[in-house]
C-alpha cells in the first residue's frame, strides 16, 4: 500500500542558507517554489534517489513558522508514494491512523499531497504523496 520513501521534509528558517548549504553538500537544488495554500516556500535538493524538500514559512503563522518556534529547525515530516492517494487515505482511516487531510490537496509541483497525525505514528508526521498524473518528475 504504501510506496517509496518520496522525500523527507525539513523546517528551515531561511530557505536561501539552506539551500546554499544542502549545494556545499553536493546536492542540485530546483528552483524555489511557493505553495500558498500551505503557506510555505520550498526547494527539493535531490541526489540520485534521495530528495529532501526544506520548507521555510512564509507567513508568521504558518505551520512551519510554528514547528520551528515549538522545536527549532528540523526534520518535518517523511512523506511515501502512493500509487491512489484517495485509497490509501480510505485504508489508512479503516486501519485506525488519523488522517488529516478527508480530500487530497495540492501540494509541491501540483502533486495530490494528505498528511497524516504524528499522533497517529509515534511522532512522526507521514506525508502521503501520489504519483502519476499529477507526479512531474
Ligand atoms: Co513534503
Amino acid at each position: 500500500m504504501i510506496g517509496r520513501l518520496h522525500h523527507v521534509g525539513i523546517a528551515v528558517a531561511r530557505l536561501d542558507e539552506a539551500v546554499a548549504k544542502y549545494r556545499s553538500l553536493g546536492f542540485p537544488a530546483d528552483p524555489p517554489e511557493t505553495v500558498e495554500s500551505e503557506g510555505v516556500r520550498l526547494a527539493f535538493v535531490t541526489e540520485g534517489d534521495t530528495r529532501l524538500e526544506l520548507l521555510e514559512s512564509i507567513r508568521p503563522d504558518g505551520v512551519i513558522a510554528r514547528f520551528i518556534a515549538k522545536r527549532g529547525e528540523g526534520m518535518h515530516h517523511v512523506a511515501f508514494a502512493v500509487p491512489d492517494i484517495r485509497k490509501a487515505i480510505a485504508d489508512l482511516r479503516a486501519k485506525g491512523f488519523q488522517v488529516i487531510d478527508s480530500e487530497p490537496r495540492r501540494g509541491h509541483g501540483g502533486r495530490l499531497v494528505a498528511f497524516v497525525h504524528p499522533r497517529s505514528l509515534h511522532g512522526v508526521l507521514l506525508e502521503l504523496v501520489q504519483e502519476g498524473a499529477t507526479e512531474r518528475r
